[in-house]
């Protein structure tokens, strides 16, 4: 079986489960390891059982590198990708992927004229339960879409800012509005929005906002409130809010259709989706709250192995520089909507 190699650029807190994930699927494997901090390369180095290399230039010709995968402070995501496209890699580079839409467009136009493959880990498409959401509302068993509700609650500790969720390092760069370009929206329910799209399909147009660092003292948003109208004339809306008390498992989107409701659990938790339909669908019964089967997947492992499918076969990645485009667009208008005071169309790029 053919095998992508990666180089892996960034050895951070994002780093360790996609390695553990390279490691894993028989598609991929580490070729070498990169960080600026040689302390965090050795390190993963050492769990990998992977050499470790002293620059970029070194990790772009290392032998069977194939691609690269990005994981670096968002400010330095864009830059470097374009970098490792232009030497003719291939490119998984982290959520957002870029900081403006700018940097998004010369990404996807790089990869196209290069036929490289460039894809983006919001890796949170591959849990089970938005695969599910996805094949009821395309069924149709949902109706016409009306609403949308999204949230994402978390309750992160202070020490977040400076040294992310795994403490590996001290890297305050997360606080830093020059260096991040936004923070709970950007950082977490781009996820959901991201997954939002791949199950209705649907394409904010238009959305207003309000948010604040209310909490923190960070130069980053920590909590954010916004209302949408979708392409298809749907409503919704969005609150975010890094410290919400008691907060567990709450990274939520509720659907509201004609033909039924969805209530999709928080990718995080494992927990079931549940549907309450006007109408029978599959083994879903009409007219009661039903809770669906449980599936468990490792959604690193799916994202590594359907970009290294994508690689090998000279097609575009699962989830790709559009997608990347899409989630930055939205997110930087709701900036900009509460920035300005006011309600703002989206241009949507199909
Ligand atoms: N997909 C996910 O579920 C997920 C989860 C966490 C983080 N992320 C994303 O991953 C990216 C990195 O986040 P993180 O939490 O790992 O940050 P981090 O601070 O833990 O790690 C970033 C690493 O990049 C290194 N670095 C900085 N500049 C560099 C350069 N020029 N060359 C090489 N290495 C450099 C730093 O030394 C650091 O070790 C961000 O885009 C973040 O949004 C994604």
């Amino acid at each position: 079986m053919a095998r992508t190699g990666f180089g892996i650029l960034g050895c951070g807190t994002a780093a360790v489960p996609v390695c553990e994930a390279i490691s894993q699927v028989p598609e991929t494997a580490i070729c070498c390891v990169y960080d600026v901090n040689p302390e965090m390369a050795r390190d993963l180095g050492e769990r990998c059982r992977v050499p470790t290399v002293p620059n970029l230039d070194a990790l772009l010709n290392f032998s069977d590198v194939d691609a690269v995968y990005i994981a670096v402070p968002h400010h330095l995501l864009a830059p470097l990708a374009l970098r490792v496209l232009e030497t003719g890699k291939h490119a998984l580079v982290e959520k957002p992927m870029a900081l403006d839409v700018t940097q998004a467009d010369a990404l996807i136009t790089l990869a196209q004229q290069k036929g490289l493959t460039l894809g983006v880990l919001y890796e949170m498409r591959f849990a089970p339960i938005y695969a599910q959401a996805r094949e009821i509302a395309q069924a149709g068993a949902l109706g016409k879409i009306f609403g949308v509700r999204v949230q994402t609650l978390i309750n992160k500790p202070q020490s977040y800012w400076d040294v992310g969720y795994s403490g590996r390092s001290f890297n305050p760069w997360r606080r830093e509005r020059d260096k991040a370009g936004g923070g709970v929206t950007l950082m977490n329910t781009s996820h959901l929005l991201d997954a939002l799209w791949f199950v209705t399909g649907l394409e904010i147009t238009r959305l207003s906002a309000e948010y604040g660092t209310l909490v923190s003292k960070v130069e980053v948003e920590d909590t954010l409130a916004a209302t949408f109208r979708f392409d298809n004339d749907a409503i919704g809306n969005l609150f975010a809010g890094a410290h919400i008390a008691g907060a567990s498992g709450d990274e939520r989107i509720e659907i509201y259709g004609t033909g039924g409701t969805l209530r999709l659990p928080d990718p995080y938790s494992q927990k079931p989706m549940q549907a309450w339909l006007c109408e029978p669908y599959g083994e879903i019964p009409a007219r009661v709250w039903h809770t669906l089967p449980q599936f468990t997947t490792n959604v690193f492992e799916r994202a590594v192995q359907e970009f290294a499918r994508a690689v090998q076969q000279a097609r575009p990645a699962p989830i790709n520089g559009m997608d990347a485009r899409r989630v930055l667009q939205t997110v930087l208008t709701m900036y900009r909507a509460a920035d300005e005071h006011r309600v703002i169309e989206i241009d949507t790029r199909k």
